[in-house]
């Protein structure tokens, strides 16, 4: 028997979500947080634009709420959108607490201490940013103050594989009660118990062949639960980031909303401005419209990419508000104060996820989902801009609030039973591994991207059905890898994502079908719920 580890918080995840409420449990509880890779790497630390929030006096919660619901296209829980938004500022104050440098407005510009971003659906100045690397602000900020936490156990490199419940070891009462857990240097799987477990996963752009997403975004949460039998709302609505850089060698990387927000315009090849062709609010617009009305044009000319333009802004003021992207661009050989950037839609948040409540809790007793692994009804069918970051904290406050409560009802597991590895041998074709993460990603741009039709969904539904039982039965005879673990819940999000949008007979939001082109109002909007039949 191996040894087990025991925590009184096992926290999945170490982005905005994991960190923020591994820092809060801190006060009163051990926790243990797991992160695939580095403590920094995923989704939180390529952030740009920054954190939504009411923080001008010209601003009202009324105004947030009212664009965050515009924005989700009919689908946001409204009581979620307010209780989100009234945390705002709260929140804010919390990462400048913790330490986070938001950039500073200068005196000319007046009014809030801070300055602030615009960005699509927003009808004010309400993004409170550090320059253009928010992400990697907030990130390092709660990264540095969890490493010197003595009651923060970090475990780098280990990768969840699956959650132990109780109905799993054959208890009556369902309860989360751990997870099994890939330790990838020593190449071992442990056993990790806990009175609660939390996924803080986040988003699973890596099902698609281009995405704006680290590589560690694989779904593994909304996969885990999924196998659990809790409730997934939504997937369908996966949000495409309509400007990411158009460059061979530059993996999806984001240009930020926020350039829009400061001027800059979207132009064909030929120099020709077309946003006014699709929305009044033309680069404004929500993401959904931006990111169709450019695919449109790009199938329309057979361009590979449409062209983003600040140019006209003076090199200083790009370098001070941009200096990440002007550098980067500049390595690709582009200079943003000379010239149009070359940009693509591509895949960049999940605005599906693990059904939880107002507290973080999920179906499992036991387990809470904060972050892009949750769907909280705050969303909706469309998520608008920098609305993500904020959700991280103000349902990591949420979870610990709750956990906080409630931590002498929880009870420490006994031991529990090992993983059996006494079935598995080393795998001589790792070659199906990368072969079929390949083929998921591809055609799932390719069929379930930003326009769709029954067909192309009926065509990958196909081939996710063949894939899921070659890479179960795989899984069932080989040695476990993180390769393979990610494959394996990969399959499973495709085919969570395929069947929400072939569910969803109308176009909403995200979810565009040119089968069903309008929204159907005959009836109340409602959500695609998913859940796994355990018995
Ligand atoms: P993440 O930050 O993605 O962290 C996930 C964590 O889970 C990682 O530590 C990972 O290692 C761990 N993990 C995953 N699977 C496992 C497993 N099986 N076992 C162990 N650990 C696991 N939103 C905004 O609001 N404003 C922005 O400006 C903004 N810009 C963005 C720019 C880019 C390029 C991207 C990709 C996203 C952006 N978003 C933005 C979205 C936002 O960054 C994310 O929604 C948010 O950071 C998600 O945080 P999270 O804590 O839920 O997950
Ligand atoms: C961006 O900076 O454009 C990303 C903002 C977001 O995804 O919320």
């Amino acid at each position: 028997m191996h040894d087990q580890y025991r925590h009184d918080v096992l926290i999945i995840g170490s982005g905005a979500a994991g960190l923020s409420l591994a820092l809060k449990l801190a006060e009163f509880a051990d926790v243990a947080v797991l992160s695939k890779g580095p403590l920094t790497e995923g989704a939180t630390l390529y952030a740009q634009g920054g954190v939504s929030a009411v923080l001008d006096n010209s601003d009202s919660i009324e105004s947030h709420l009212q664009d965050t619901l515009a924005v989700g296209a009919g689908l946001c829980d409204p009581d979620v959108v307010r209780f989100v938004v009234e945390n705002g500022f709260k929140s804010i104050q919390w990462l400048i607490n913790q330490g986070v440098n938001f950039t500073r407005a200068t005196s000319a510009e007046g009014g809030t201490p801070y300055h602030l971003h615009k960005e699509g659906g927003h009808s004010h100045r309400r993004i409170i940013h550090a320059a253009d690397a928010t992400g990697r602000a907030i990130e390092s900020t709660l990264e540095s103050q969890a490493h010197a936490h003595p009651r923060i156990a970090i475990f780098e490199y280990h990768t969840a594989i699956d959650l132990i419940t109780s109905a799993k070891i054959g208890g009556t009462h369902n309860h989360c009660l751990g997870a099994y857990v890939l330790n990838q240097k020593a190449d071992e799987i442990s056993v990790f118990r806990a009175r609660t477990v939390v996924l803080a996963s986040g988003g699973a752009g890596k099902v698609y062949l281009y995405t704006s997403n680290p590589d560690i975004c694989t779904g593994d949460g909304i996969a885990m639960a999924w196998r659990a039998g809790c409730r997934i709302a939504n997937m369908e609505f996966v949000q495409f980031h309509p400007t990411c850089l158009y460059h061979p060698k530059a993996k999806s990387y984001l240009i930020s909303e926020a350039l829009r927000g400061e001027g800059a315009k979207l132009l064909l090849t030929n120099g020709d401005a077309f946003m006014q062709r699709f929305d009044a609010r033309v680069e404004l617009a929500p993401r959904d419209i931006v990111a169709r009305a450019i695919d449109h044009e790009m199938k329309r000319t057979g361009d590979s990419c449409v062209f983003l333009d600040i140019s006209q802004k003076p090199k200083d003021y790009l370098i001070s508000h941009f200096p990440t992207i002007y550098q980067r661009c500049l390595e690709f050989g582009i200079d943003i104060s000379r010239e149009p950037i070359p940009v693509v839609p591509a895949a960049h948040y999940t605005c599906g996820g693990v059904v939880n409540d107002k507290n973080g809790r999920t179906d499992l007793p036991g387990l809470y989902a904060i972050g892009e692994v949750s769907c909280s009804g705050l969303h909706g069918a469309n998520r608008m801009a920098s609305n993500s970051l904020l959700e991280c904290v103000v349902y990591a406050h949420a979870a610990y609030t709750d956990i906080r409560q409630h931590m002498d009802t929880y009870q420490m597991p006994g031991e529990l039973p090992d993983w059996d590895e006494s079935r598995v041998t080393d795998s001589d074709e790792e070659v199906v591994v990368s072969h079929n993460w390949d083929e998921i990603r591809r055609y799932m741009w390719d069929y379930v991207g930003i326009v769709r039709t029954n067909k192309r969904l009926q065509r990958a539904q196909h081939r996710t059905r063949l894939l899921q039982a070659e890479i179960a039965d795989y899984y069932g005879n080989f040695r476990i890898t993180n390769d393979l673990i990610e494959l394996r819940n990969l399959v499973i999000v495709a085919g969570l994502i395929i069947e929400s949008a072939l569910l969803r007979k109308e176009s909403r939001g995200l979810h565009y079908t040119l089968d069903y082109p309008l929204a159907d109002t005959s009836k109340p909007a409602r959500n695609t719920i998913l859940q796994k039949n355990l018995s």
